[in-house]
């Protein structure tokens, strides 16, 4: 079934006031999801905050088996966190390191999770390999076979969908190479959750991590991790509270079980219902035809940018995904921003990705090269898209 557009953007009261090219940023949420946030928040009003998360705890429970659901896991496999960065720190600084082992990572790693990376090695006396990118802009898997073969690996971590760059990694490939090699891999798809399918069985991870703003359309401090069930006994949790563990005897303590570990006690009830209710929301709509809605408009983004004579494409890869990433010959990033949100189109900038990376890896004082990013969603329109380049065109002599 393919996306009916009307109908997903008469429930999206945003596009009444502004053409959202930001979906990789924060999406534009449906009135489902925030009528479920308010509706939340009002009854935390009206009888009390333990009392309204009483009220609504099969819900509340509910939402670990939506997440699940949408990426084929298993809800005693989720945490619920409050953004995609901590749950992603939650089980990485968890890991037993071994001291003088190495970390493979890819050169489009989120710049966040490599400065964890980068703490983690100095206290563990790791060392961070940097997977080199393929021809086409992807992880190159046969390095990652090379440095597997190598052995002493402690972990792989990929972004999925780098933050400014429209390319999807091949993390199936990257994951069947790691569990033939029994090596731990964490998955970091906070730009790929929400708009293409994800299945933790077929990409193989251990741990994958996602945010729920994004192209989810869920509301803002949301996120949640996926750790295999027979990995979590290996994870004990740096931080632990009285939700995570249970004290036993004079002394000791036990964590829980179930992924939970990774949680702590105080968390927003109204936040975790929306990001529950855009768990579903996701599901209803299908995501093979959010995926084929999301990559035709992108598309035709980069194809009506490539003929603009002043813009440069970035985007690279074999598999692309609804971001896209250009530049304007001339105008720095950051005008061209201002200039189109003059025009109420939202886009971001963004960091040239693999100049991110570098940037944090070698410490160099030089920004990395600023990009603008415009990221579409299933719920933008063709004309909207037009409209973007419209205004690219007329700053075009
Ligand atoms: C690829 C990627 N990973 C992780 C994150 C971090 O997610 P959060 O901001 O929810 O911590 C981002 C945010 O931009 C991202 O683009």
């Amino acid at each position: 079934m393919s996306i009916d557009v009307e109908a997903v953007r008469r429930q999206t009261r945003g596009v009444l006031s502004v053409t959202h090219l930001n979906n990789a940023g924060s999406s534009l949420v449906p009135s489902p999801v925030m009528d479920t946030v308010v509706g939340h928040l009002r009854r935390e009003e009206e009888i009390g905050g333990y009392e309204a998360a009483e009220e609504a705890a099969d819900r509340l429970e509910n939402v670990y088996s939506s997440v699940a659901r949408l990426i084929g896991a298993e809800p005693n496999e989720i945490a619920l966190a409050e953004n995609g960065s901590r749950a992603w720190a939650m089980a990485v600084y968890s890991f037993p390191f071994v001291p003088r082992t190495r970390l493979l990572i890819g050169r489009t790693e989120y710049a966040g999770n490599v400065i964890a990376l980068r703490q983690l090695a100095c206290r563990n006396d790791l060392e961070i390999v940097v997977l080199d990118d393929d021809p086409h802009g992807q992880v190159d898997v046969e390095h990652l076979q090379r440095e597997l073969e190598r052995g002493n690996v402690a972990m792989v971590a990929l972004t999925h969908v780098p933050m400014a760059n429209g390319l999807v990694n091949p993390a199936a490939d990257v994951g069947r190479r790691c569990r033939a090699a029994g090596v731990m891999f964490v998955l970091d798809a906070c730009q790929s959750v929400g708009q293409m399918p994800l299945d933790v069985q077929s990409l193989g991870c251990d741990v994958l991590a996602g945010t729920g703003r994004k192209f989810l359309r869920g509301p803002r401090g949301t996120a949640f991790l996926y750790v295999r069930a027979s990995v979590l006994e290996r994870l004990e949790p740096a931080m632990l509270d009285g939700h995570s563990a249970a004290p036993t005897g004079a002394a000791g303590f036990e964590v829980r079980g179930d992924a939970r570990r990774f949680e702590s006690w105080e968390t927003s009830a109204a936040g975790r219902l929306g990001l529950g209710r855009a768990a579903e929301y996701a599901l209803a709509l299908g995501l093979d035809a959010v995926q084929e809605r999301v990559v035709g408009l992108a598309e035709q983004l980069r194809s009506e940018l490539a003929a603009v004579p002043a813009v440069t494409v970035h985007d690279r890869g074999i598999t692309r995904c609804g971001i896209v990433t250009f530049s304007v010959r001339g105008s720095e990033a950051r005008n061209i921003r201002t200039r189109l949100a003059g025009h109420r189109i939202n886009v971001s900038v963004a960091p040239l990705t693999s100049s991110a990376v570098d940037s944090v890896l070698t410490g160099t004082r030089q920004g990395p090269e600023m990009v603008v990013r415009a990221s579409v969603h299933y719920y933008n329109t063709e004309t909207e898209i037009q409209r973007l380049v419209g205004v690219l065109r007329s700053g075009d002599k």
